[in-house]
């Protein structure tokens, strides 16, 4: 049992809340490392998941999302450092009496069982009555929409249906943890749209806990409490969506979650100096594009501007994309379409402006990343 009054002082648990600090996190990795020959595939990673949170790991591939979460799984072991659930370590548990809930892409349904019979098998293993059986399999296919779908053998489904029985089944025995790898990588976009809900709206109504690997940046925003940016194995920033987006703290997190703009050639450094291995970076929606001759605005104090020629414009249904040349800089300029608006054209003089306050600044390198 470890004690509040430990925690609180512990750097690892900032950010939790007075209320989390009483029980251990559900999930905690502690320096865990894994070699593959002479290759860290995940590197010295430490991290906590609190009880019902939704935790998504994000990083391009090979970063090392898929090797943490089947060390979480236990279907691999850790070289150096250790994996505690409910604040006790899982070493020496085999990955079948974890209890867990599992959508892997390599964790296939069982092809020789119907749809129905895949979700009924977990809770056979649990001894739950017929009954309670038909009816929790019954409401589980209705929440990935296979209402239908029960008498189906694997094989005669799309890929999509099985990702979606795949879900439906690591529900079924209500696990406390949900670990799920690209789990809606199969779906087209408006079932992923769907999916995306009924997974939050499931994930809510069963208060599980949940760690998900995508690459899917949309996703990792739609769903999750916080997301781990990984990167050559070790995490390179874990923070809310919208501190991620927003407080970007390297190059790298900034450019891998959404698009954006470095200034350093664009702007001044203030007082003729810019912090080393530093840069001025500003998101596409937070730049205006106006005509060259726009009249100064009462907070002009506030802004930092730019004339620009328009090179390229993208039309994106609700959005449209300018890219504009200043100088020897393209900035990406990003509108929501609106029938009042003035729209430009290719070869366009246009003058661009911003507040200052939405200029952030982001460092060139971090040590986790020096992959
Ligand atoms: N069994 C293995 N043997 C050797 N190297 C491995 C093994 N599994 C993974 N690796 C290596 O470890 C690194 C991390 O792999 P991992 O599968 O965790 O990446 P990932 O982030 O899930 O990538 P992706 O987005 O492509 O799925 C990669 O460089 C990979 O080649
Ligand atoms: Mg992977």
């Amino acid at each position: 049992m470890i004690h509040a009054a430990t925690i609180a002082g512990d750097p690892r648990y900032q950010g939790d809340t007075v209320s989390q600090l009483s029980a251990p996190p559900q999930i905690e990795f502690r320096n865990v490392t894994k070699m593959y020959g002479g290759v860290a595939a995940v590197k010295e990673l430490s991290l906590t998941v609190s009880r019902g949170e939704f935790l998504t790991i994000l990083g391009p591939s090979g970063s090392g999302k898929t090797t943490a979460l089947m060390l979480l799984a236990g279907f691999i072991s850790p070289t150096q450092g250790d994996i505690l659930v409910a604040g006790k370590s899982v070493a020496s548990v085999p990955s079948y009496r974890r209890d867990q809930g599992i959508v892997f892409q390599s964790y296939a349904l069982f092809p020789h069982l119907s749809v129905r019979r895949n979700l009924e098998f977990p809770l056979e293993m649990r001894g739950v009555k017929a009954a309670e059986r038909a009816e929790r399999v019954a409401n589980l296919l209705a929440r990935v929409y296979l209402g239908d779908f029960g008498d189906r053998m694997p094989s005669q489904l799309s890929g999509g249906q099985q990702q979606r029985v795949a879900l439906a089944r690591a529900l079924i025995a209500d696990p406390p943890v949900l670990l799920l790898d690209e789990p809606l990588g199969a779906l087209d976009r408006n079932l992923r749209e769907q999916m995306q809900s009924e997974i939050k709206s499931l994930h809510k109504e069963f208060g599980i806990t949940t760690v998900c690997v995508t690459h899917d940046q949309e996703e990792a925003l739609t769903l999750s409490d916080r997301i781990i940016v990984m990167r050559g194995g070790s995490i390179e920033q874990i923070d809310t969506p919208e501190g991620l987006y927003d407080r970007p703290r390297s190059l790298f997190v900034a450019n891998f979650l959404g698009e954006a703009n470095f200034l350093q050639s664009v702007i001044a450094p203030p007082n003729g100096a810019r912090p080393s291995g530093m840069m001025p970076m500003i998101r596409p929606e937070r730049i205006r594009i106006a005509v060259p001759d726009t009249p100064t605005l009462a907070d002009a104090h506030q802004r930092q501007h730019a004339n620009g020629i328009v090179a390229e414009v993208i039309y994106a249904g609700a959005l449209r994309k300018y890219n504009v040349k200043v100088g020897d800089s393209t900035l990406v300029v990003r509108e929501h379409v609106a029938s009042d608006q003035q729209v430009f054209r290719p070869g366009e003089q246009v003058r661009l402006d911003w507040l200052r306050s939405d200029v952030r600044l982001v460092a060139t390198e971090t040590n986790g990343g020096a992959a």
